[in-house]
């Protein structure tokens, strides 16, 4: 029995079609699930204290308001089509929780219920580990901060990789170009440091683990 109150996989998928999340989001949430969740079993394997089902569902809901960061104008570019409820879902919420970064939303939506489980989702931000008050401490919070950033779109890529490509895309919301390239070369050093960690821990070479290779583990 956990000590904490944490959803199943079939709620986690409710409460992703409670927020309307889009298809390429939830693909994105799907690969991180497979990489943290793999993470995690190995190094539980290794004697190392980690709650695998906390990573799972940290990983599928990490993203569920990341729509609260896109503006309207950006839907023409999603590849799946948009309804008029999806719409009229994710107006609501980038009303009720304007300029607050998703990372926080998504807390303060879960918290009630699950408190550890936000708690973990809130640490995700790119920039948390800037930062002694949100950095990810314990070992959920590091595999779904780690996971998220080798998931590009739906694929697991090597870090450097998909740091490249999210700068490219990311470049205003870390402040102007200039501090934007100062604060990512700080935290892109620390991720991996953090790869370091968690496979020195592991005893695999993080380029080799790709969905191939968790597939056919
Ligand atoms: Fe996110």
């Amino acid at each position: 029995m956990k000590k904490y109150n944490l959803p199943t996989r079939k709620e986690c998928l409710a409460i992703i079609r409670e927020y309307h999340v889009p298809l390429h989001i939830l693909k994105h949430s799907l690969g991180t699930a497979k990489l943290g969740g793999f993470l995690a079993q190995k190094l539980k394997e290794k004697g190392i204290a980690v709650d695998v089902d906390l990573v799972d569902r940290a990983c599928l809901l990490h993203d569920i308001v990341r729509i609260c960061d896109f503006k309207e104008s950006n839907y023409s570019r999603f590849k799946h089509p948009v309804t008029e409820q999806d719409k009229a879902k994710w107006k609501q919420l980038r009303t009720r929780y304007k300029e607050i970064p998703h990372e926080d939303v998504a807390y303060e939506l879960l918290k009630e219920k699950y408190p550890v489980l936000a708690q973990t989702i809130k640490k995700h931000r790119y920039t948390a580990l800037l930062n002694e008050n949100e950095r990810p401490n314990t070992w959920e919070e590091k595999l779904v901060y780690y996971a998220d950033k080798r998931v590009m779109h739906d694929r697991i890529v090597p870090l450097k990789e998909r740091l490249q490509e999210a700068h490219e895309r990311n470049v205003p919301q870390h402040g102007s170009e200039a501090q934007s390239q100062i604060n990512t070369a700080k935290v892109d050093r620390l991720i991996f440091e953090l790869e370091e960690e968690i496979f020195s821990k592991i005893g695999l070479n993080p380029l080799e683990v790709t969905d191939e290779f968790i597939d056919s583990a």
